[in-house]
């Protein structure tokens, strides 16, 4: 449980990355650990809010590369797809604190959260070709429903970060603030939210999403189908095999 730290106050659940040294990578473990904490604040009368933040110099680095080399996500019950599912068709208000670089998965978890509040210092980025592999976490959809076609384009096919002003341009995240209060802004922002009456809070997240999650939940499953192939193609492992050897990758 040292991997993501859980605080429950006010009717808010804080889940807070907690593996700084390697920039908050998420192991499957930690996937699992996240997916059974969404899970358990599905269920739980007492929880109205759901908070996830990392540290104010990191967001996440997306997958733990050598985690993902060693154990890679075996079918729809693996720990990263119940992760991917939980948030997707998570019932609650999500609101995420991101500050310093949300990598992959950092930053598609992002978009199936209803609110974003990130630092000055937030890099955001879906480096999927640089690595041989295409969008994950429904984004293929999110990213142009969000962004418009164009400008989904230009971050998941050139793959490049985009910075916090920008991000706030496009709708991705609500408001920018210095990294020493965004978690804390976040934190207000919660509590704030879960004074409200819980049922109006679940019955204008599930009206604002009607339609959508069913959508989202089948891309994820199509995504996931294409993402476990292309992890076994020479692209992929010429990606991974150059990070763990601290090179450029040389793609033929
Ligand atoms: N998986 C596994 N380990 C990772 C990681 C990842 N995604 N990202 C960072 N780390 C590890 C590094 O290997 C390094 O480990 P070491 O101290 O044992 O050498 C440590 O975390 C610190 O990372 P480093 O790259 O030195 O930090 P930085 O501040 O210079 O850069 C990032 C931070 C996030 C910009 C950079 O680490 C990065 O780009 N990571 C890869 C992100 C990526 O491609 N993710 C997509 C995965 S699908």
């Amino acid at each position: 449980m040292d991997l993501v730290l859980h605080h429950f106050e006010s009717g808010v659940l804080t889940l807070t990355l907690k593996q700084k040294k390697k920039k908050n990578s998420l192991t499957s473990a930690m996937y699992a650990e996240l997916a059974q904490a969404l899970a358990s604040a599905e269920a739980d009368a007492h929880t109205k809010v759901v908070l996830i933040q990392g540290h104010e110099t990191i967001f996440s680095a997306g997958n733990d590369i050598a985690d993902f080399l060693q154990q890679p996500a075996a079918g729809e019950d693996s720990p990263v797809f119940r992760f991917l599912r939980g948030i997707a068709a998570f019932t609650k208000p999500l609101i995420a604190s991101v500050c310093g670089p949300a990598v992959g998965v950092g930053t598609t978890l992002l978009l199936h959260c209803d609110l974003v509040y990130a630092g000055d210092n937030a890099a955001f980025s879906m480096p999927f070709v640089n690595l041989g592999l295409c969008p994950e976490a429904g984004s293929s959809l999110l990213a142009v429903q969000l962004m418009g076609y164009q400008r989904a384009a230009e971050a998941l096919l050139m793959g490049e970060p985009f910075l916090a002003e920008t991000a706030l341009e496009i709708g991705l995240v609500s408001r920018v603030l210095p990294p020493t209060e965004t978690n804390a802004y976040a934190q207000q922002q919660a509590r704030k939210m879960a004074a409200k009456p819980l049922s109006s809070l679940m019955e204008t997240k599930r009206l604002m999403k009607a339609g959508i999650t069913p959508q989202v939940l089948e891309r994820i499953k199509q995504e996931g189908l294409v993402f476990g192939r292309m992890l076994k193609e020479p692209a992929a492992i010429e990606a991974f095999s150059a990070f763990m050897e601290k090179r450029k990758p040389v793609f033929h």
